[in-house]
Order: C-alpha cells, then sequence, then structure tokens
C-alpha cells in the first residue's frame, strides 16, 4: 500500500513510518513541523533503509492538502497530525479545536475527493468519562475533561458520522493509552519542546542531568504505593497496532474503536525505578501536590485488540526505560 502519515516526522509517526516501510508499504509524512523536525525524515530512512517521502504542508491549508492527494495515489490514511497538551488546550482552546477538528475535516474532504476511504485515527484513553471503572472497554461511556480531549471525542463522533453517511469508508479510531519509549536504535524516540508535562520526558531529562528533580504529583491515591497508575505502552508495539490495524480495516467497512494497551498498570514510583535500573543511578524525587485533573489510576481492558486485531504488546517496562534511555543520551549528546 502507499500510506499516507499526516504528522509522521512527530513522536508515534516516526516509530510507525519505520514499522510501515520495513513491513514493505510505502509510506509518505505529511507535516507542518509545528512540534517536529525535517530532520528526523534522514533518520527514519537510515532506520528502514527505504525512501520516506515528506510534504511540508498544513492541514489547515486546503489547497495544499489537495495538491499532497492530488500528486500522490494513496491507499490509506494514519492521522496522527494533531495538537496533544493537555494543559495548552485549556489556554488556547480554540487552537485545538481548530488545528484537531478542521485538520481533520479537511483531511477527510480530500480523501472522499480522491476516493481514498480508509483511516486510522490516533485517539486516546482520555476520551473514556473519568466516573467509568478501570480498565476502561471500549463499550464505556465517552467524555473528556479539556479541550484536547473534547477534540478526540469530537472528531471520533464526526468520523462515524462519515461512515454511517457512506458505506465504503472503513475507520479505525485507535486509543492509545500512555506512549513512551524509543527506537531501540536510538535514533528517534520523543523530543518535546520546552520543560515536558509528561512523566517520561521528565524523568529522562532528570536522568540526563537537564532538569534537576523529578516532581511526583501526589503520592495520596488509593493506589499500592499511594502514587497514580498508567498503561505505558512502547511505542514500538503501538508502531505494529498500526499495521494490524490497516489490515484489519482493509477487509472491512464501518467505525471501529480499539483500545492499544497493554492492561497493565504501573506507577509513578515503579517507573523511576525502572529507568534507575537502565540509567544504572538513583534519581532525585520530590514529592508533590497532586496534577489537577489527574485520575489515580487508568488502564486499557486490551481484549478486544487481542481478539479483533491479533494486538498484544510484548515489551515490558524495563525495555521501554532503556530504549527511552538510549534515545534521551544521543539527544543529549546531539548525536
Ligand atoms: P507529536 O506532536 O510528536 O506528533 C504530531 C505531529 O503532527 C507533529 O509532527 C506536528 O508537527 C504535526 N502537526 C500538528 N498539527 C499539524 C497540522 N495542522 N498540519 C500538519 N502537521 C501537523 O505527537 P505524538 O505523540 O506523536 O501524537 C500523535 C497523535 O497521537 C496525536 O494526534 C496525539 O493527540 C495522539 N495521542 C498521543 C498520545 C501521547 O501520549 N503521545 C496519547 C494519546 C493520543
Ligand atoms: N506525573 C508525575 N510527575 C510528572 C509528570 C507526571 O508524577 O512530572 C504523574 C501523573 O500524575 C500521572 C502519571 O505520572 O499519574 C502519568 O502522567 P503523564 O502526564 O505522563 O500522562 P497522563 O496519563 O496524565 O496523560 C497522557 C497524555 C494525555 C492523554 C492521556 C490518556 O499526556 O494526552 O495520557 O490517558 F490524554
Amino acid at each position: 500500500m502507499n500510506i499516507l502519515l499526516t504528522g509522521g516526522a512527530g513522536f508515534i509517526g516516526s516509530h510507525t513510518a519505520v514499522v510501515l516501510l520495513e513491513s514493505g508499504h510505502d509510506v509518505v509524512v505529511l507535516d507542518n513541523f509545528s512540534n517536529s523536525k525535517p530532520s528526523v525524515l534522514d533518520r527514519i530512512e537510515a532506520i528502514a533503509g527505504r525512501s520516506c517521502p515528506c510534504e511540508n504542508a498544513d492541514l489547515l491549508d486546503e489547497a495544499a492538502v489537495r495538491d499532497v492527494f492530488d500528486r500522490h495515489g494513496f491507499d490509506a490514511v494514519v492521522h496522527f497530525a494533531g495538537l496533544k497538551a493537555v494543559g495548552e488546550s485549556v489556554e488556547k482552546p480554540l487552537s485545538y479545536y481548530a488545528n484537531n477538528l478542521i485538520g481533520t475535516i479537511r483531511l477527510t474532504e480530500a480523501m472522499a475527493e480522491h476516493g481514498v476511504k480508509d483511516l486510522i485515527f490516533s485517539s486516546s484513553a482520555t476520551v473514556y468519562r473519568a466516573d467509568n471503572p478501570v480498565p476502561y472497554h471500549e463499550d464505556d461511556a465517552l467524555g473528556a475533561t479539556n479541550p484536547y480531549g473534547r477534540t478526540k471525542v469530537m472528531i471520533e463522533q464526526i468520523l462515524r458520522d462519515v461512515c454511517a453517511a457512506d458505506p465504503q469508508w472503513s475507520v479505525a479510531l485507535l486509543r492509545y493509552f500512555n506512549p513512551i519509549g524509543a527506537h531501540p536504535s536510538g535514533r528517534i524516540g520523543e523530543d518535546p519542546n520546552g520543560i515536558p508535562n509528561n512523566l517520561l520526558p521528565y524523568v529522562s531529562k532528570v536522568a540526563a542531568g537537564e532538569l534537576p528533580v523529578i516532581h511526583i504529583f501526589g503520592d495520596d491515591y488509593g493506589t499500592p504505593d499511594g502514587t497514580g497508575v498508567r498503561d505505558y505502552i512502547h511505542v514500538m508495539d503501538l508502531a505494529e497496532g498500526h499495521l494490524l490495524a490497516l489490515e484489519y480495516i482493509r477487509e472491512r467497512k464501518g467505525a471501529f474503536p480499539f483500545n492499544l494497551g497493554t492492561g497493565k498498570g504501573y506507577s509513578v514510583k515503579e517507573v523511576i525505578a525502572a529507568f534507575e535500573r537502565a540509567c544504572g543511578r538513583p534519581l532525585p524525587v520530590e514529592i508533590d501536590a497532586r496534577r489537577a485533573g489527574d485520575l489515580p489510576i487508568v488502564y486499557a481492558n486490551a481484549d478486544l485488540a487481542r481478539a479483533e486485531l491479533g494486538f498484544s504488546a510484548k515489551r515490558d517496562l524495563t525495555e521501554m526505560c532503556a530504549d527511552a534511555w538510549r534515545w534521551q543520551q544521543r539527544a543529549w549528546s546531539g548525536q
């Protein structure tokens, strides 16, 4: 297949590009580099040993998107492009609604015009209403608590409506839990701008000496060690999930939500301990107040993806931290 990856220069997109290229598919990346760098394309090509053409375009630019579709015969699209910082979305809701919603609408319009109707969408565990019991199941009630999450809930609904209106569409709504880690080569990984919001990149920067201390947001939750529990999944497992989802939607029509998680939760303290083993030394921590909006425990019921896609995460927390640390050391030393 010839597959368009919107946002393919980003964290999850770059790893998925490698997996798709290595499995024999052709890949074209479309990115505006608002949260990534063009240099990642060379590294994707070096790992996969194949070329990965890139279109520097913004999904909000209707003419540019149409032009990309005019010049390439795509069979399917994986739609990663979007803004993703929860806190920023509260401060700049219109940027999030404009970029994520209008970007998706422009993309699906161009797809429909060009007869491309197989789509994988990057959704999130954040679409689940906070009062659902854990683990979250695909049939649970939806409802997000911040503008970022609401864009995901709305886009899922838009795509379901598109499928209802035209039975030729086939859409996988992949609800990622907490992707971490990096490619085992250490050549691509997560590269957030500024001070990271998420746990793993923060821990990584403390281990590298770029930040002084890890702040643990609360140790008084009703969890075994009092710290928050999440379903961390290796980004390479997640990337492989996209390949399975692409194969799945080729055979079916409609909209299909899937959790992509491991089905297992780790606490903040367990993650820090695993990272300490990876980098070989103790890391400074400080217990802070709970972060507003955080839930005590979030993890996936991973049964549907296992049964329908044949997906199961293979890499454990040790491997996630070892790969993240390898990437951090390379990125830090400018290699
Ligand atoms: P990322 O920021 O690394 O990648 C997103 C890419 O999209 C970036 O390269 C950015 O430059 C590009 N982009 C953004 N807006 C664009 C636009 N209008 N036109 C063209 N390109 C644009 O993020 P990621 O972690 O790789 O996440 C990918 C997707 O997965 C996002 O939709 C995100 O919401 C979703 N997701 C991520 C996580 C996570 O923890 N990383 C969890 C759940 C869901
Ligand atoms: N945490 C800390 N210190 C930090 C950062 C995080 O203790 O510096 C804790 C949090 O309180 C939480 C856990 O580490 O218990 C994980 O926090 P992250 O910020 O890494 O991840 P979240 O689960 O809060 O959010 C992530 C994505 C969201 C997405 C959500 C889906 O960032 O975009 O998963 O469940 F919506």
